[in-house]
């Protein structure tokens, strides 16, 4: 089962470039989460934080007691072994077969017979549906193909915390919806803690629980993905939406002058009440009960009382018997 991951204060700077403050959120034991934000925000300057590449110069990641930051290289390093990483490039060798790509991290870490190392390759081969494909080099195959040879390589370590950077970068949308449920059917598969860097507003309208955008060197919000969906914030709604008009310009952040010619000039298309949620991605037939949507549920209907009427409202609908087909 998955794993909380808890990120208290953490702060990250490059010399003097501060690239995010006070950052804290809770990732949920076995749900599905994904982080938004424009490029350059510090996205991935997060992710390698979580697993204690980077060093943040304040704060802590604490996962099972071991704090990512501060505790020991060999805690960390043990550690380090419950999560599986898909890169943004893929990261795969060029001079070796999808096989031997995917084997890489068993050869490496553990000390399994070649026998059983083919049984969990080609398991989880099959299970991005690369069947066929692993004798194959990284060279030889299209970007999508390249793009789950990094998800199968991510999962054969049994990860109990999967983080994916831009999973569908350079993906065609369809594509990019079959990864989308392919990340759903996984989870429901091994309940694994899950943390998606993306640009994509399909994925982030159709797969997490929870969402988190950062900007301006902050963690802007994070919570149930019916929060961010649903949410009146200038920088957030400007995001989900995709529109130029808001506070993010083309370099990140909009000067005063920019944003107050563009309130006067009112570019911006008028608000047609709380947008729809449409409804997460649910595991393909045959697959498990997602056990971190059921905790989930439990978890946003105690908490009710602190969020938006708007959310609370997409919440219970999306809870309501009439919603929803095979919803546990
Ligand atoms: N090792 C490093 N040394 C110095 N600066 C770095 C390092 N890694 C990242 N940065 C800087 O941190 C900032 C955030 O980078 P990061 O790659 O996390 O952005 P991102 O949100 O993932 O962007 P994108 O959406 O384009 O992938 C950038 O300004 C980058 O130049
Ligand atoms: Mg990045």
């Amino acid at each position: 089962m998955g794993i909380e991951v808890v990120v208290e204060g953490l702060t990250k700077s490059f010399g003097k470039q501060n690239i995010w403050q006070d950052v804290s959120l809770t990732l949920p034991a076995g749900e599905v989460s994904v982080m938004l934000g424009p490029s350059g925000t510090g996205k991935t300057v997060f992710l390698k934080s979580i697993i204690g590449l980077l060093k943040p110069e304040q704060g802590r990641v604490l996962i099972n007691g071991v704090d990512m930051v501060n505790s020991s290289e060999r805690d960390i390093m043990e550690t380090r072994k419950l999560f599986g990483l898909m890169f943004q490039d893929g990261a795969l060798f060029g001079s070796m077969s999808l096989f031997d790509n995917i084997a890489f991290p068993l050869r490496e870490h553990t000390r399994k017979k070649e026998s059983e190392i083919r049984r969990i390759v080609m398991e989880r081969i099959d299970i991005v549906g690369l069947l066929g494909a692993e004798g194959k080099l990284p060279g030889e195959i299209s970007g999508g193909m390249r793009k789950r040879a990094g998800l199968a390589r991510a999962l054969v370590l049994d990860p109990q915390i999967i983080l994916c950077d831009e999973p569908d970068s350079g993906l065609d949308p369809v594509r990019t919806a079959y990864l989308s449920q392919l990340l759903i059917d996984l989870n429901a598969q091994i309940d694994a803690t899950m943390l998606i860097v993306t640009h994509n507003l399909d994925i982030a309208a159709t797969v997490p629980d929870n969402m988190g955008m950062l900007f301006c060197r902050n963690l802007v919000t994070f919570g149930p993905r019916e929060v961010l969906l649903t949410s009146d914030t200038p920088v957030v709604s400007q995001f989900l939406a995709g529109r130029r008009e808001g506070p993010i310009g083309m370099s990140e952040e909009k000067d005063a002058a920019t944003l107050a010619a563009e309130q006067l000039a009112d570019t911006a298309p008028p608000r047609t009440g709380p947008r729809t949620v449409v409804p997460q991605l649910e595991p393909s037939p045959g697959m498990p009960v997602r056990q971190g949507a059921l905790r989930r549920r439990e978890r946003v209907m105690s908490m009710m009382g602190q969020l938006p009427e708007a959310a609370r409202t997409a919440i219970l609908n999306s809870y309501a018997p009439a919603a929803g087909g095979a919803r546990a």
